[in-house]
């Protein structure tokens, strides 16, 4: 590693509270539109013979790739000795097959867009379906932080009797995962998508869990249509109004609209995308791991 700490340099708005935690020092970025709609980016401290560290969140990430590419291409041809990108919320992980034919496999498309950007990437949870790891769309060093730990700390602190809720068969072996931690129950449900927007489930039966109180639990929410069907379903089920606990709270456009008329207890999310949401925090877990990258010897 260089004798000068990392240089930290955020895109996301909150370098700070990661700063500390990665012992590394928060730089300065100059980021605007020119009046075309094109990025401007520069750096305000010099990044040669330095560790780059880039934090982005990559949310809504049409606007946010391009500056990220010209940032980190920047820092290279500035001279930083490696760039690493801290990127909470991978996209794009959703579209892993070709579907139709014809269709961008944009899982495969941002891996190998990001591997020529960066030296090194972190991120939580990402959504790896037919994808057996991170390895199999990117070609550069990786680290995963799962979210589980924290969000079973969380509800092991605060929902009384829970029971563990996946909304999906994708979702089983990770909220498996969350119960064994917060030592709860877990039940599946089936899900069946026709639309973007549609989404049909079909519930086990729940009905000697009407003394506990249902959590969610759901690795992205995005027109949250999953979570506010499980959360109607339960409740017609007899069961507690649910707790919702996302990990990327994408929310789009009437999103949380749609959740709150389902009759949620409680909506919270982990902060890998930012929103009022906000309840369980992964800024720890990501230093620990973009620390551990740091240390290792460049490729
Ligand atoms: C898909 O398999 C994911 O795990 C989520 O269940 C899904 O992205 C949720 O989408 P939405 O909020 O649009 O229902």
């Amino acid at each position: 590693m260089s004798a000068a700490p990392p240089l930290l340099l955020s895109l996301a708005g909150r370098g700070e509270a990661l700063a500390a935690p990665l012992v590394a020092q928060a730089g300065r970025l100059e980021l605007r539109r020119f009046p075309d709609g094109e990025s401007y980016v520069r750096l305000l401290d010099d990044p040669r013979g330095r560790e780059v560290v880039v934090l982005a969140d990559l949310s809504r990430p049409d606007e946010k790739l391009v500056p990220l590419l010209l940032l980190c291409d920047a820092a290279h041809e500035l001279g930083a000795t490696r760039v690493g990108l801290i990127a909470p919320y991978l996209p794009y992980m959703r579209q892993d097959t070709r579907f139709h034919p014809g269709e961008a496999i944009s899982s495969r498309s941002l891996g190998r867009l990001l591997s020529r950007a960066v030296d090194w990437l972190v991120t939580v949870d990402p959504h790896l379906h037919r994808h057996a790891s991170l390895d199999e769309v990117l070609s550069v060093p990786s680290r995963v932080v799962a979210a589980a730990p924290a969000i079973a700390a969380w509800i092991r602190a605060e929902v009384p009797r829970p029971l563990l809720v996946g909304p999906d068969e994708e979702s089983g072996q990770w909220v498996a995962a969350v119960a064994a931690l917060a030592q709860a129950p877990h039940a599946v449900l089936e899900k069946v998508r026709s639309g973007d927007r549609e989404v049909r489930l079909s519930f086990p039966d729940l009905s000697a869990w009407r003394d506990h109180t249902p959590v969610i639990v759901d690795d992205i929410v995005s027109t949250a249509r999953t979570m506010a069907a499980a959360v109607r379903g339960l409740r017609a089920a007899g069961l507690a109004a649910p707790v919702c606990v996302g990990v990327h709270a994408l929310f789009c456009e009437d999103a949380l609209a749609a959740l709150e008329a389902a009759g949620p207890a409680r909506v919270v999310t982990c902060d890998t995308v930012p929103h009022p949401s906000n309840a369980i925090s992964l800024t720890g877990a990501l230093a620990e791991a973009a620390r551990a990258l740091l240390a290792s010897a460049p490729a």
